[in-house]
């Protein structure tokens, strides 16, 4: 079984956001609070006008603005690539972010991205997860934690959390409520990690002491 990361005083986190940012500031504030022992050492945003470069300004995160327009997606990620390497990241959290990493990216960093998604999968995957439960009919939404692999919305799970779906519900206002959810739970899973509990076997995902 492999341990994720490596065991070592304080994990560099890279978070990669492309809007908002309102799980970026879930997890800057859990760090803040002192209950996630992680740097976040950078913010990569493909987005000029995302909020998530304001929220990293703000508390001092210095921040690379990368935009996929007008270059292939290699030489994109060549760019992320030595961002990652400059400020010697350990670990990547997608946060809301809209780009599909290639394969090669994916495998070069694999058990080292997680990446937050707001429906229980391998139901919903996709950008209009809350869209597609409502349409469903679903009673049960939720959010997933997960692994990146070359799939979408596809690696091993690290946890999942659900989330009633009432009647009347919109995707904003279902949204809203797995959008609280994630708040707690993102810096939560990614303190498991920094701690070394999270261990990957397969598609399985072992959490100890769980
Ligand atoms: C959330 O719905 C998350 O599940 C998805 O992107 C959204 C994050 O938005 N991956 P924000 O930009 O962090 O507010």
């Amino acid at each position: 079984m492999d341990n994720v990361t490596q065991r070592k005083e304080v994990l560099k986190l890279a978070v990669f956001a492309s809007g908002s940012g309102s799980d970026l500031q879930s997890i800057i504030d859990a760090v803040e609070r002192g209950d996630l022992q992680i740097e976040i050492s950078i913010l990569v945003c493909n987005n000029p006008d995302a909020f998530a470069l304001e929220r990293a300004r703000s508390h001092g995160i210095p921040s690379a603005l990368i935009d996929h327009r007008g270059q292939s997606r290699e030489e994109f990620e060549q760019e992320i690539l030595s961002q990652l390497e400059k400020y010697h990241i350990d670990l990547i959290a997608l946060a809301g972010f809209m780009r599909i990493l290639t394969p090669e990216f994916v495998s070069r960093w694999s058990g080292r991205i997680v990446n937050i998604h707001p429906a229980l999968l391998p139901s919903f995957p996709g950008v209009h997860a809350h869209r597609d439960a409502i349409a469903f009919g679903v009673k049960v939404s939720g959010l997933t934690i997960h692994f990146v692999d070359e799939g979408v919305d596809h690696g091993p799970i690290i946890f999942q959390k659900s989330v009633e779906v009432l009647e009347g519900d919109t995707e904003e206002t279902l949204g809203e409520r797995v959008l609280e959810q994630e708040h707690i739970w993102y810096p939560k899973v990614l303190q498991w990690i920094a701690e070394g509990r999270v261990h990957l076997d397969g598609r399985r995902v072992k959490v100890e002491g769980d």
